[in-house]
């Protein structure tokens, strides 16, 4: 039943947008570049009202979403005890890891779902975000890394 798998799906998502919650929150306050700082504040509040727009969906659909501290976001926790002692670069390449994973699993999901017109929108929104997150990511990685690889 498509139901159940959107569900699925939602708590999935909801999962690794409390996971990026915690790791953008830990980056913010560990990254000493002031411009790089407040452009990861920036996307932190985006994630904070993916979350937000979730759980609400998840609820709308008669399901229980994860809750923050339920087990998954604990990687969360555990990442934000290791990557503060990373460097900015280390740290924005880790962000653009999570983001690529969002970028691919909200793809998938929007190709499967034939039904439910409100969660597509939901997520089409998300994946332009995430979308954004990651161009702005790889732009200051290449930044860091001094143009070195960037193609012409
Ligand atoms: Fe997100
Ligand atoms: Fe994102």
């Amino acid at each position: 039943m498509e139901k159940e798998k959107i569900i699925n799906f939602l708590n999935k998502d909801l999962r690794a947008e409390l996971t990026a919650v915690e790791i953008y929150s830990a980056h913010a306050e560990a990254i000493q570049e002031g411009e790089i700082a407040q452009g990861v504040k920036a996307i932190l509040e985006v994630e904070r009202g993916h979350a937000r727009e979730l759980t609400q969906r998840i609820e709308e659909l008669g399901a229980a979403p994860v809750k923050p501290g339920e087990k998954d976001t604990k990687i969360g926790k555990a990442l934000r005890m290791t990557s503060k002692h990373g460097s900015t670069l280390e740290m924005l390449i880790f962000e653009l890891s999570e983001e690529q994973q969002a970028i691919k699993d909200y793809s998938t999901q929007l190709a499967e779902i034939i039904y439910d017109t409100t969660t597509i929108a939901i997520l089409k929104k998300h994946l332009m975000d995430e979308i954004d997150h990651a161009d702005w990511l790889k732009s200051k990685i290449v930044e860091l890394e001094g143009k070195r690889k960037s193609i012409p």
